[in-house]
């Protein structure tokens, strides 16, 4: 895609080539589920869908075709302040109501989304460039069960937290990322619901669809007005979602940059904060894995949502006995992905997300190339129209290059090697992140060694990307604090006593 001829340089073998020709032109709408969407779609306040009070749309687009889908509004600073005003009506009402009745609702929230997941999952898809099986087999079913999972907590919070008192913190401002648009929703909504609170939430601006037909849901299942509102807009009214007076509590999830900015806007105001940030997970192959499954796992950890996940396994640190057979392992593999038309039911690797998101990558990927890293991309064609980029593997890569270090957040594998096992843990910990990683080896007793010592959040053995909504999630460092799943995330969602 656009990223400019890389400038010779004197390092290795032939000068790497970017492929830009050879565009196609795909059927725009293969998937035949209609994805019923509206040409407008307006905050939703107190049980109702609302007109922004400062008159004003935004373009969501498609970025597997790059062309306008729908009108998103912008909410104002006074749309947010509605918003916590009906939230604020809403709380002693939704607070006491006996936790069975609120389980009730969340179980007709994850029903609905069952029977209507198709629909879901085709709009999830064009709005936000993820292959259709992915949205179809994993976002929609996901976001469902978190509903499930916290319908069962409601009436079972004394029993989660014995002696503890447990309370509903108030109102709750929740901001979300694009990457997993309905599924982070469903991270945010259900724990906060579950445990008595009401929220606030704005979606990313790129991808805004699915959280407005969530919103259709909340109607269908009559919860009551103000208990759930969604705002839309970009930074402007993030902020406003998280500065507001009346949030008790702020959880986010997104950049580490705005993590910080609210970290700091939030100091000594008394709300109780949750951050979920990003990562430069480091994915380690030890000489004794079995390698096939092992590059299997490398693959799903980098290619999965174009590689826009904060746990994607970015860095590959291999064992150098191994290293040669794993790389060519993985440029056989990666040369068989199927990049192109999210709505294809064998697509692999989908759109980027955005413009901005390529131009991210693009000059990433030629700092890598400037940096004497070794580029490898497999040969295949890219559509037309909207934003795409080739599964890119580096090999050569030294720690302190740029690709090592920062989040690229796009379809590109940084590939490492070690010798021993204490140099694995070194350079895998050598990073300002901690959200998650992954161990491949025979050894069991070596898997519980890594995972002492390495500083993630999470880390996976012989597997990666697996998620379960009773399973905590969350980091260390510059990923972030707090917790969502499980009981830990739970417990960030009530005051204990
Ligand atoms: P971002 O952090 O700006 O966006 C995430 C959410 O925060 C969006 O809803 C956005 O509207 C909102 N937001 C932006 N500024 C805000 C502010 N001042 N106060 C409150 N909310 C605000 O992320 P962006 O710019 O879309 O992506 C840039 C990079 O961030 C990506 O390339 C990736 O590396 C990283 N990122 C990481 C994510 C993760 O899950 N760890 C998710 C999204 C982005
Ligand atoms: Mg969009």
């Amino acid at each position: 895609m656009p990223v400019a001829a890389p400038k010779k340089s004197s390092r290795r073998r032939a000068e790497p080539e970017l492929i830009f020709g050879d565009l196609w032109e795909f059927d725009p709408a293969p998937e035949s589920a209609d994805p019923k969407l509206q040409d407008r779609y307006r905050p939703f306040i107190g049980g109702k869908f609302v007109a922004p009070k400062s008159g004003k749309y935004f373009a969501s687009i498609n970025p597997g075709t790059g062309k306008p889908l729908a009108e998103i509004a912008l909410a104002s600073p006074q749309d947010v302040d509605t918003a916590y005003a009906a939230a604020s009506k809403a709380f002693p009402a939704w607070s006491k109501l006996p936790g069975a009745e609120r389980g009730k609702y969340l179980y007709r929230l994850a029903r609905i989304l069952q029977d209507r997941a198709r629909e879901f999952a085709v709009a999830e898809t064009m709005d936000g460039g993820k292959p259709i099986k992915e949205s179809r087999d994993f976002d929609v079913p996901m976001a469902a069960a978190h509903f499930f999972y916290h319908a069962g907590w409601a009436d079972k919070l004394a029993y989660a937290f014995p002696g503890a008192n447990p309370q509903p913190h108030g109102v709750v401002g929740q901001v979300i990322p694009w990457n997993f648009p309905l599924l982070m929703l469903a991270w945010k909504i259900a724990p906060a619901l579950a445990t008595g609170n009401t929220v606030v939430l704005k979606p990313a601006e790129t991808t805004s669809i699915t959280a407005l037909k969530f919103a259709e849901v909340v109607q269908e299942a009559g919860l009551p007005p103000g208990v759930v509102n969604i705002v839309t807009g970009a930074g402007e009214t993030g902020a406003a979602v998280v500065n507001h007076p009346k949030a008790a509590k702020v959880a986010f999830t997104g950049s580490t940059d705005v993590g910080k900015l609210i970290m700091r806007s939030t100091a000594g105001t008394g709300k109780k904060l949750t951050l979920e940030l990003g990562g430069k997970a480091a994915n380690i192959v030890f000489e004794d894995a079995p390698l096939d499954q092992a590059v299997e796992g490398i693959v799903n950890g980098i290619f999965f949502n174009q590689g826009h996940v904060c746990c994607a396994g970015s860095r590959l640190l291999v064992q150098e006995s191994v290293a040669d057979a794993v790389l060519k392992r993985l440029r056989n593999r990666v040369s068989v992905l199927r990049v192109g038309n999210p709505l294809d039911k064998n697509t692999d690797i989908g759109a980027i997300n955005s413009k901005e998101q390529l131009d991210k990558i693009s000059g990433l990927v030629k700092a890598g190339i400037a940096e004497g890293a070794e580029m490898f991309q497999p040969k295949c064609s890219l559509p037309r129209n909207g934003y795409y980029f080739r599964p890119t593997l580096f090999s050569g890569v030294e720690q302190s290059h740029r690709i090592a270090r920062e989040e690229i957040f796009g379809p590109v594998l940084s590939i490492l090697t070690f010798r021993t096992q204490s140099e694995a843990v070194e350079k895998a910990n050598n990073t300002a992140y901690g959200l998650s990683a992954g161990v491949w080896t025979e050894k069991g007793s070596r898997i519980l060694k890594m995972s002492t010592a390495l500083k993630a959040g999470v880390v996976w053995a012989n597997t990666y990307n697996k998620f379960d909504p009773t399973s905590p999630f969350g980091g260390y460092k510059e990923s972030g604090f707090g917790r969502e799943g499980g009981k830990q995330g739970l417990a960030d969602y009530v005051k204990l006593t």
